[in-house]
């Protein structure tokens, strides 16, 4: 009974009416994808994006279940890392999946992480006016968060994800196998994303996480639960709020100190996005409490506990290296955010699991926030 259970793949439905598909999350899937792509769309072709480092262990795995489905398809491959989210790279795939004489009817692939979800839904938005693509992530933050919702993007020299378009997938295959290979710091910051859905709206699935997160690092069946409850969460809000007019702002928690911080360590290796998500969630937490008097410090400091506990930065000082004065980094803030009438937009907490939009934050108390917190690095 339990094998059973667990050997069937969870699937999450995005409920889009024309646009509406489906995340299917389990172990091992990846031997499906040729049979759920010709499902899908019969007599399509594909051409499948990648890069070097999943190239290297999941991409003649990809090919051979397209092959056995009779769906023939082409590879392009490119080098690991946000760098790929230029023009250069974002022309070079274009280019390259035209070269492959994809028509419309046929589809793309992604198959990796954030920067290759991202890169190609963005060339599938826009090549011959709009192709089809299939998400196949291939780390934790891809599987729960980018590669669920249609947004796609490359950057801009004024910063990340200024060019994009919302493109929704047709599938996401989401093997939970693919992430035996992550490296665990890639695994822990993409972990951020993941325990982000308990913080803004979850209590029940937060406590879940606390008991249960050595298992969903392990691997196993609490990973696929893990994963599969994130994805409803963010398919819930993004089915109520495609293009983030409202609601969807929620998925930002943790993100308006989170960018200050990457944007501080230059998006290096130093802090990386999930890391410092880590760190702006904790920061949310505590400026709610301290500075908002919106909740006790005592649960504040039991959301900053478990992520401490996964190993994620939670303070300033767990971030390696120098940081920038307080008003640079009120002046990364204000880059990120609109600000009105020395008024910021944060996502706040009223407690674990209810974060709520406000758009009246005084920019004041956040510069004192801050320089108390440098003072203590
Ligand atoms: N579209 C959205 O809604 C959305 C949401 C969140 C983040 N993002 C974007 O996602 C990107 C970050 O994504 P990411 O954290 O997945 O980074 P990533 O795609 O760069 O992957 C991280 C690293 O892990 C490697 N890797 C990937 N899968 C692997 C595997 N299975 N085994 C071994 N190595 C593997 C990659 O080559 C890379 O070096 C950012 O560009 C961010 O802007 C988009
Ligand atoms: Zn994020």
């Amino acid at each position: 009974m339990t094998a059973l259970v667990r050997n069937d793949p969870t699937i999450v439905n995005v409920a889009l009416g024309t646009r509406s598909y489906d995340i299917v999350i389990g172990r091992a899937l990846l031997a499906s994808l040729g049979a759920r792509i010709a499902a899908l769309r019969p007599g399509a072709k594909a051409v499948i994006v990648t890069d070097d480092n999943v190239a290297r262990y999941h991409l003649e795995p990809a090919e051979a279940a397209l092959r056995q489905a009779g769906v023939a398809s082409s590879r392009i491959i490119v080098s690991p890392g946000e760098a790929s989210k230029s023009y250069r790279v974002f022309e070079e795939v274009c280019e390259a999946v035209i070269a492959s004489r994809v028509e419309r009817g046929d589809l793309a692939i992604a198959l990796g992480g954030g920067v290759i979800g991202d890169l190609t839904g963005f060339v599938a938005a826009v090549v011959r006016r709009g192709l089809d693509y299939v998400q196949v992530p291939t780390t934790l933050l891809a599987d729960v968060d980018s590669s669920v919702g249609g947004k796609t993007a490359i950057d801009s020299a004024h910063g990340k994800n200024l060019i994009g378009a919302f493109h929704q997938p047709i599938l996401v295959l989401a093997d939970t196998a693919l992430l035996d290979t992550l490296p665990e710091r890639e695994f822990r910051a993409g972990y951020a994303e993941l325990v982000k859905y308990g913080l803004l709206g979850d209590a029940d699935f937060f406590a879940w996480l606390e008991k249960n997160w050595r298992e969903v690092f392990a691997g196993g069946p609490a990973r696929e639960h893990a994963i599969a409850e994130s994805c409803r969460a963010k398919a819930a809000i993004v089915a109520r709020d495609e293009r983030e007019t409202g609601e969807r702002a929620l998925l930002n928690l943790g993100h308006t100190f989170g960018h200050a911080l990457e944007a501080a360590c230059g998006f290096s290796d130093r802090l990386l996005h999930g890391e410092a998500i880590g760190a702006g969630m904790a920061l949310a937490f505590e400026f709610s409490a301290r500075r908002q008097g919106l909740l006790p410090m005592a649960e504040a400091q039991r959301a900053i506990r478990h992520l401490a506990d996964v190993g994620l930065p939670t303070r300033l000082q767990d971030i390696p290296g120098p940081l920038p004065s307080v008003d640079q980094l009120m002046d990364l803030i204000a880059q990120d955010k609109k600000v009105k009438r020395g008024m910021l937009t944060f996502i706040l907490v009223r407690g674990i699991g209810s974060a709520f939009i406000e758009a009246g934050v005084d920019a004041r108390e956040v510069r004192v926030f801050l320089s108390e917190k440098l003072a203590e690095r």
